[in-house]
């Protein structure tokens, strides 16, 4: 430590002699607490890193990240993404460490933390909290959200009633750590991984395993490494560990947040990257892991079958990745995975064998928006036989729309009579968007009305503006941009329009004509219906700054600050 903070660190507890004594300081960027339950268990975690940091000779200081908790956060958690970011680039900034230690887990806490690492450059690792063990009920898997969605249908169609609903939900989330499906946190987790921040084999350890107090330990010691050898995350995060990651994305069968997060990532430390490069790198690589919403499986068989170091030695075996990128231990990729595989064939499938050949996402566009994507591997063969099916054109849909403006307006109608859905119609979210709903809702996969599910239509197409969950099994169309709050296509829309979507061409449009659409662009005045007047400062702040989903909704402005511990 500089003599600057001798005097500013005595009351700290640490004596003189350590002070002086030039051991690098690291950083814990604490972001558990009773507020982020998934992310809880670091609190515990952290005693590990520290014994770590302590035995490699170096000295922790453990700090607060703002909490951020999917599921517990109005309006949306997305909001406090880059709220935490933001502090966290003034933590490792403005404080006195040498290296940093990012405690990450819960959906938008590992982008919150690798952005901010990104930003600042100093040396830094990921330590995954771990996945929650698998949730069983009457002898069959429950998953994170997945379930949630399932027995909100089971409710909606008078199967279970609300106590059962509730049982249902509870049996998902047995033990501490994040949601046990491939969600956006083992996806995010998974990815952190794949980019190389985080040691080999760490995502997939389940939170209360022993292994990831292990693991905790040798992050700590590997932290300090780190500094003595300035391995920076601008040595990790290059534009080919990002293809990697992409790439390791559609194998998994990743998040639809997954994109979101990692253009924010790359952006901030500098790498070019942008939704092109998702549909090209992703597309044509299988699904392999069979895990929920796409598959069977849960979180602790993920482990036990390998993990990512399963996934990605048979991507490098395949020539689908480059294995000569650097990773936070300090080998090359190749070195770690060159020969991991599956030691379950069942739930990491061989890549001979996946369950869907291709499983990027696709990037469409027309007059509804610029860019929106789908997540090609959660077709169900039901929803290919309904809406995918006609010989002569079977990439391609049409359905009538039913617009709703915001997440209130949608539960507040979708089961009335007088909507008229039918089996054709296709619903529409709008004003759920980064700016709309301030950081983005996940409310896209809309379940039809009870009467439709109760005569057995359990999905109908949905696009929108927003986000959805990383555990949802729907086919949305989904972050579309511009959105509708900006004045994309989707303000234009209206109940009662019919909409073309075309896979093969990769088109969304309204069939409405251009004279039409000029009409309505030149009737729509002053701040959209669909954008709720802003609650707290920040909201309004973050309204004010930040860009929509295909750029990673970032804070526009924050990107031209890079690597800013070199200027320090
Ligand atoms: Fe935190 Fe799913 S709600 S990981
Ligand atoms: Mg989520």
């Amino acid at each position: 430590m500089t003599a600057l903070y001798v005097e500013r660190y005595l009351n700290y507890g640490i004596s003189l002699e350590e002070l002086q004594s030039s051991r690098p300081i690291i950083g814990i960027a604490q972001t558990g607490s009773d507020l982020v339950p998934c992310n809880r268990h670091h609190i515990e975690l952290a005693k590990r890193v520290r014994e770590g940091i302590r035995d490699a000779g170096g000295i922790a200081i453990e700090f607060p990240v703002h909490p951020i908790q999917e599921t517990g956060k109005r309006p949306t958690a997305g909001l406090d993404r880059n709220l935490s970011y933001l502090s966290l680039v003034e933590s490792i900034y403005g404080y006195p460490m040498d290296g940093v230690v990012l405690t990450i887990g819960c959906d938008k806490t590992t982008p919150a933390c690798l952005m901010a690492a990104a930003t600042v450059n100093i040396p830094a690792i990921a330590l995954s909290v771990g996945p929650m063990l698998n949730g069983w009920f009457k002898g069959e898997r429950t998953g994170s959200g997945t379930i949630v969605w399932k027995a909100r249908e089971m409710l909606a169609a008078g199967q279970i009633d609300y106590k059962g609903f509730v049982e249902l939900v509870a049996s998902s989330a047995p033990s501490t750590g994040w949601c046990n499906t491939m969600g956006t946190a083992t996806t995010m987790n998974s990815l952190c991984e794949a980019l190389g921040m985080s040691l080999p084999g760490s995502a997939a350890i389940p939170a209360p395993y022993r292994d990831r107090q292990e693991n905790a330990y040798r992050t700590g010691l590997r932290i300090v490494e780190m500094v003595d050898a300035d391995r920076k995350p601008s040595d990790i995060l290059t534009r080919q560990a990002f293809l990697n990651a992409i790439r390791v994305n559609s194998a998994i069968g990743g998040s639809t947040n997954a994109p979101i997060h990692l253009n924010a990532i790359a952006r901030h430390i500098g790498v070019d990257l942008t939704l092109a490069d998702w549909e090209e790198q992703g597309a044509d690589v299988p699904l392999i892991v069979n895990l929920q919403p796409a598959g069977t499986y849960l979180a602790e068989d993920f482990y036990r079958a390998g993990g990512v170091p399963a996934v990605m030695g048979q991507l490098l075996r395949a020539g689908l990745i480059d294995g000569s990128v650097l990773t936070a231990n300090g080998q090359t990729l190749a070195d770690n995975v060159g020969t991991a595989d599956t030691t379950d064939s069942d739930v990491i499938r061989p890549l001979g064998d996946p369950l869907k050949a291709s499983a990027g996402l696709t990037v469409l566009s027309g007059n509804l928006f610029d860019h929106a994507v789908m997540k090609l591997s959660v077709i169900s063969p039901d929803f290919r036989a309904r809406y995918l099916s006609d010989p002569d054109d079977p990439e391609a849909f049409e359905g009538t729309a039913i617009v709703f403006d915001g997440p209130e307006d949608y539960h507040a109608r979708i089961d009335d009579p007088a909507l008229g859905a039918d089996e054709r119609s296709i619903l529409i979210m709008r004003g759920a968007g980064p700016i709309g709903y301030p950081g983005g809702a996940e409310v896209v996969n809309m379940r039809p009305p009870s009467a439709l599910i109760q005569a057995g239509i359990h999905a109908l197409p949905c696009l929108g503006d927003g986000r959805q969950s990383g555990t949802s099994g729907s086919p949305s169309i989904l972050n579309a941009a511009p959105e509708a709050a900006v004045g994309g296509g989707l303000a234009l829309v209206r109940t009662g329009d019919r909409i073309r979507i075309d896979l093969r061409r990769r088109t969304a449009d309204m069939q409405v004509p251009a004279e039409e659409l000029a009409r309505r662009r030149a009737a729509l005045q002053g701040p959209p219906g669909y954008m709720p007047p802003a609650q707290t400062p920040w909201q309004e702040i973050h309204r004010n700054i930040t860009g929509q989903f295909e750029g990673g909704a970032v804070i526009e402005l924050a990107v031209k600050y890079q690597r800013i511990a070199q200027t320090r």
